[in-house]
């Protein structure tokens, strides 16, 4: 699926680029500028990177499930994240049609 339209990025490149971040150190702090900066590209419009977010917490949830390292501790903590997600509402605020969301 194209999750960015500016610079022409599929979901599948995304999630390449976080398991690459995440093998390099699990436990970094990954935006979706670093994601963006290690495919060469940054973020014009940035109307992609809410989706970019939630692949990042899916893909991160994902890759300590299978290790296994401190699993506990993980999930509660990006749990928090999604509920401050829309807590402070950036899912209403991104100026994009609500279908046009992959996640
Ligand atoms: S849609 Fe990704 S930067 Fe515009």
């Amino acid at each position: 699926m194209l999750i960015c339209h500016c610079n022409i990025i599929q979901e599948k490149e995304i999630e390449a680029a976080i398991i690459a971040l995440l093998d390099a150190d699990p436990w970094q702090l990954i935006v979706p500028a670093k994601v963006y900066h290690s495919l060469g590209r940054r973020g014009r419009c940035c109307g992609c990177f809410p989706n970019v977010v939630e692949i990042i917490i899916r893909v991160t949830e994902e890759y300590h499930r299978r290790s296994r390292i401190d699993g506990d501790e993980i999930f509660p903590f990006l749990d928090r994240v999604r509920g401050l997600r829309g807590h402070y509402g950036s899912r209403k605020h991104e100026g994009r049609n609500p279908d046009h969301r992959a996640a």
